[in-house]
């Protein structure tokens, strides 16, 4: 059966127990500044998980475009993708585990036709958030799983969340047994030896976890998903996803192209070029920031390996007509906008190619110095690699590797750390025109903006954390969780408590500490994955504690008189204040 034949399946399937087939969302997501790219399908349907009326009902269904880039390095094994298709069902406070269990059983043998003894299938084992499923297994035992092939996993197996704060629960997946025989005779569902191949992941989300812990939801939700490419590659029995109509086609023409031969490599490029188009394909441009720098990652990761196989770059638009020709049944708009993504991936191409001569040749040089000495390339080198010669850190850490050096990446976090407070500094006394070393109101909203953070969380609660900020001379903007419109009262209340803080002058200290220390003191950061081990956090008396590279005011009696001008909706469950200082 091909993917798209399966995707057809299951949509229909589902509809036919009526459910609405809704549309992928695009893998941007539009109002969540807190996340690169979608990486499941409930992610844009968070607001419903959480009470908020769907427009087309309680019962949903959808094929979603998602990329999870925290196994990038994984990529050119036989099974890590960056970029997947997650096919889903939902239940927005409609049915529950036995109607959903039931629904995924039938859909698995009597659809894909997969035989009962192919299935195994876990549940929660209970702790003392949330009591062990013994509705999920009973569900199961009904569906004629036999005893000895449901197990029964804690957290780490059986609950899901997006992340670290968000609606969540207890979960029940099924697996795929593809006959190899056990690496022990303890193997289970849980090894990922390769006997067992996770395909679909029942989500029961009733709870709501935030750092206080865990509540209810007003609703019993359940959020499935199910992974097109691996299905499509066990049902074929196929080893790997690269054997699968998708991408079979680009791995032989780069086998056919290739001079060196490099199965890994070969994998990358198919794998990463894919990823890319759809990143470009959904409005994602190269940069050096978030998105566009994990695209820009993707393709010169692409390129260097290109490279490995000694394949003439210039047969890149070709290889991309063979990919869009290989995606197209399942994602027309590719075909379409076939010229832009070439022309984006070519540019980028031609770009990283310079940087990669130059680069090269200076790793080789620092790579000599240390390879019988330490064989550790210091934080600086790496640094230098990337001011001088824009050779990116991923890259040397990763021909360092098949050099067999290492390389010293948490301090070069910290030089990089360093650098770019300074230049963010410098690029404020630019903007000032040289009459003063930093941006004195930009400094001032800052230190307001730790201020507002702090008494929105008195005023509204500790479900008040930080989604966006953006500062300018002139103004503050701040985006943060909470799910109603604040009332005038509250606005007043807040205002007045960011005045009381600054009439209390309190003093402003920065502090230099490990990660870890900041975390157990309660420091609150929005981007958490973004800071190195040593880090820097910002303390204002007992009212605030935020990881900020700053700059800040040293006392916050300076500030003057705190306003808020607008308080209104930015995304679903998002506010936004901007404020001024008079
Ligand atoms: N949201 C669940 C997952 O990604 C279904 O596994």
């Amino acid at each position: 059966m091909k993917a798209i034949e399966i995707r057809n399946k299951y949509l229909k399937f589902f509809e036919k127990n009526n459910h609405k087939i809704i549309p992928s969302a695009s893998l941007i997501p539009e109002n969540d500044p807190s996340v690169l790219f979608n990486t499941a399908g409930m992610q844009p349907l968070v607001p419903y998980l959480l009470g908020e009326k769907h427009p087309e009902g309680s019962r949903l269904t959808d094929y979603q475009k998602c990329v999870r880039t925290n196994d990038i390095d994984e990529v050119g094994d036989n099974r890590h993708l960056t970029y997947f298709e997650m096919l889903g069902n939902w239940s927005l406070g409609d049915y529950f585990k036995e109607e959903s269990i039931a629904m995924s059983y039938k859909f698995l043998t009597e659809e894909l036709g997969i035989p009962n003894e192919k299935l195994s299938v876990t549940c929660f084992k209970g702790d003392e958030d949330c009591s062990k499923d013994t509705v999920a297994y009973e569900c199961w035992r009904k569906a004629g799983i036999p005893d000895e092939r449901i197990y029964f996993f804690g957290k780490s197996e059986n609950w899901w969340i997006a992340g670290e704060e968000g609606p969540c629960g207890p979960d029940t997946e099924m697996f795929y047994d593809t006959g190899k025989t056990k690496c022990s005779p303890e193997c289970n569902p849980s090894c990922d030896c390769g006997k067992y191949v996770e395909i679909w992941n029942n989500v029961f989300m009733e709870f709501y976890k935030d750092k206080n812990g865990y509540t209810k939801l007003k609703q019993q939700n359940v959020d499935t998903g199910l992974g097109l490419e691996r299905m499509t590659m066990l049902l074929q029995g196929k080893e790997t996803p690269f054997e699968i109509e998708i991408f079979a086609p680009v791995m032989e023409e780069l086998e056919r192209l290739q001079k060196v031969d490099n199965i890994q490599s070969r994998r990358i490029v198919t794998e990463h070029l894919r990823s890319s188009m759809m990143i470009i394909n959904d409005g994602g441009r190269p940069s050096n920031v978030d998105r566009g720098y994990i695209l820009r990652r993707l393709l010169r990761r692409m390129t260097r390996h290109m490279n490995k196989l000694e394949i003439d770059l210039s047969e890149l638009g070709n290889i991309i007509d063979i990919s869009i020709n290989s995606l197209k049944e399942l994602y027309p708009e590719l075909e379409k906008n076939k010229e832009i993504i070439k022309q984006v991936i070519i540019e980028e191409k031609d770009k990283f190619i310079k940087t990669l001569k130059n680069g090269e040749k200076e790793f080789e040089k620092v790579a000599s110095k240390v390879k019988n000495n330490g064989k550790i390339i210091d934080a600086q080198s790496v640094f230098n690699l990337y001011e001088t010669y824009g050779f990116p850190p991923e890259m040397t850490e990763e021909l360092a590797k098949e050099n067999g050096l290492k390389v010293d990446m948490e301090n070069y976090q910290k030089l990089f750390e360093e650098h770019q407070a300074k230049s963010r500094m410098g690029s404020e006394a630019k903007f000032k025109g040289g009459l003063a070393s930093t941006g004195e109101m930009e400094t001032k909203y800052h230190t307001a903006t730790h201020l507002l953070n702090a008494a929105l969380k008195v005023v509204l609660g500790d479900h008040v954390h930080q989604k966006g900020s953006n500062i300018t001379e002139e103004r503050l903007r701040f985006d943060f969780s909470h799910p109603a419109k604040m009332t005038d009262e509250e606005k007043q209340k807040v205002e007045d408590l960011v005045n009381e803080y600054i009439k209390q002058d309190i003093k402003v200290e920065k502090l230099e500490m490990k990660k870890d220390e900041a975390l157990k003191l309660g420091a609150e950061a929005m981007f958490l994955e973004k800071y190195g081990e040593e880090v820097t956090i910002y303390k204002i008396g007992d009212v605030s504690l935020e990881f900020c590279g700053g700059p800040h005011v040293e006392n916050t009696g300076v500030l003057g008189k705190f306003k808020i001008k607008k308080e209104e909706a930015s995304s679903a469950g998002v506010r936004r204040i901007k404020a001024i200082l008079e």
